[in-house]
C-alpha cells in the first residue's frame, strides 16, 4: 500500500519567519506544502495570496497542494497554475459547474481536488469522483486553523472510501482541519490518505519531530 503523507498547513506558519518554515518543511519528514488561500467571502478570513504563494514555491522542494477558500475559483485557475501549484482544490459549495472546473485544472497541468464542508454529504461526488484526484473534507469548518476536530468526520471518510471503491477510482482522501496524534490512526484506519495539520505542528516546541511522530503514527 502507498505510503500516507502528511501536509503541513503554511497557514500556522511564522510569516515573519516564512523562509524558515518552509526549510523546516523541507527537511523534515512531510511529504506535501498545504497552502490555504481565503478570500474574505467565501470564509469569514483572509489569510494570504499570489505574492506570498510565488515566494513560497521559490523555496519549497516538495507538492505544493493549495487549497481555494475563495468564491468563483475559475477566475483564478490559470493564475495558481502559473505560480507553481501541483494540486488545486476548489470547494463543492464555491462551484456551479463543478465538472467543468475539474476539466479546467487538468487542462493547466494539475491534479484537480474538490474540497467539501462539513454539512456536505459524500454521496454528492459520486458522479464526478473518477475525474477528481484528491478529496479534501473539511474536519472544521474552513476559514480558521486551531478549531476542534469534528467527529463526524470518521463516517465520511469511510463512506468517500466505498464510493472510491465502488467506481474503481484512484482519488485520495484528504482530512483538513484539527488534525493530530490522537485523531490520525483512526483517520487512516477509516480510509484517508492524506492529513493536514496546522497548530498541531507549528505550535509544537520542535515541528519537525512532531511531522516525524505523525508520519509514523499512519505508517504503521
Ligand atoms: C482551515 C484550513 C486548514 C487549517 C488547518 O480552513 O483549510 O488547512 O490550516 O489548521 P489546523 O490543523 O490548525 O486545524
Ligand atoms: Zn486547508
Amino acid at each position: 500500500m502507498a505510503s500516507k503523507r502528511i501536509a503541513p498547513s503554511v497557514l500556522a506558519a511564522d510569516f515573519a519567519n516564512l523562509q524558515r518554515d518552509v526549510e523546516m518543511i523541507n527537511n523534515s519528514d512531510a511529504d506535501w506544502f498545504h497552502i490555504d488561500i481565503m478570500d474574505g467571502v467565501f470564509v469569514p478570513n483572509i489569510s494570504f495570496g499570489m505574492p506570498v504563494l510565488r515566494d513560497i514555491v521559490k523555496h519549497a522542494t516538495k507538492t505544493i497542494d493549495v487549497h481555494l477558500m475563495i468564491v468563483d475559483p475559475d477566475r483564478y485557475i490559470k493564475t495558481f497554475a502559473d505560480l507553481g501549484s501541483n494540486i488545486l482544490t476548489v470547494h463543492y459549495e464555491a462551484c456551479t459547474h463543478l465538472h467543468r472546473t475539474l476539466q479546467a485544472i487538468k487542462a493547466e497541468g494539475m491534479k484537480a481536488g474538490v474540497a467539501i464542508n462539513p454539512h456536505t454529504n459524500v454521496s454528492l461526488l459520486e458522479d464526478v469522483i473518477n475525474d477528481i484526484d484528491l478529496v479534501c473534507i473539511m474536519s472544521v469548518n474552513p476559514g480558521f486553523g486551531g478549531q476542534s476536530f469534528i467527529e463526524n468526520t470518521y463516517k465520511k471518510v469511510k463512506q468517500l472510501r466505498e464510493i472510491i471503491v465502488r467506481n474503481n477510482a484512484s482519488t485520495l482522501i484528504e482530512i483538513d482541519g484539527g488534525v493530530t496524534n490522537k485523531n490520525a490512526k483512526q483517520l487512516i484506519d477509516a480510509g484517508a490518505d492524506v492529513l493536514v495539520a496546522g497548530s498541531f505542528v507549528f505550535k509544537s516546541t520542535n515541528p519537525n519531530q512532531t511531522i516525524k511522530e505523525l508520519k509514523e503514527i499512519i505508517n504503521t
